[in-house]
């Protein structure tokens, strides 16, 4: 069952569980992947509700979005086992099928064509709307030498319009 919200009522839910970590899933071409991210933003860009995720350019979840440009975002909301964020922000898809080595249980969306996570109920079904590479040249020299002393593996923002919301039962 889906209950229908509104992401800016849970807007503290979803900020305040990023830094420890939330789920992006991403799917094409027959593969459902998600990941760990602990960046993100939740606001409103071209008049729209908007959450904007870092994706570095290696990622596999990365391919996927550029294939498919949907995704949904999975937040904890009550209790789940943190072991699942440590796994999904440690493995790649190239490697693993996240989704299977964990049971997680796939949520058919209703909007986007890539589904939600049962076991991280909060849910956002989001559609690309813009898609941006950091450029480290940009990036104030604390950040630059901190995360990008690699300035191939550059982020890439990834603005999703925020299409539907809800909490899964
Ligand atoms: C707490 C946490 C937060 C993370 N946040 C991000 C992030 O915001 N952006 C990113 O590109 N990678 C982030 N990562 C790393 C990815 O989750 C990790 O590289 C993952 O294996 C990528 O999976 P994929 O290759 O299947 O896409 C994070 C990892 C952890 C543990």
């Amino acid at each position: 069952m889906k209950k229908n919200v509104d992401p800016f009522v849970h807007s503290r839910e979803i900020t305040e569980a990023l830094p420890s970590g939330i789920l992006l899933t991403a799917a094409a071409e027959g593969r459902v992947n998600t990941m760990t991210i602990g960046w993100g933003a939740l606001g409103t860009d071209w008049g729209k509700p908007m959450f904007m995720a870092l994706v570095r350019e290696s990622r596999f979840t990365r391919e996927l979005l550029d294939k498919n440009p949907e995704f949904t975002v999975n937040v904890p909301y009550g209790e789940f086992d943190k072991r699942i964020l440590g796994f999904c922000g440690s493995k790649s898809g190239r490697d693993v099928d996240k989704i299977k080595e964990l049971g997680l249980t796939l949520v058919d969306s209703e909007i986007v064509s890539v589904p939600g996570i049962k076991e991280l109920p909060l849910t956002l079904e989001c559609r690309v709307a813009a898609r941006q590479r950091q450029e480290p040249a940009l990036i104030c020299e604390q950040f630059r030498k901190a995360y990008y002393p690699a300035p191939e593996d550059a982020h890439i923002m990834y603005f999703g319009e925020i299409v539907n919301t809800y909490i899964i039962s």
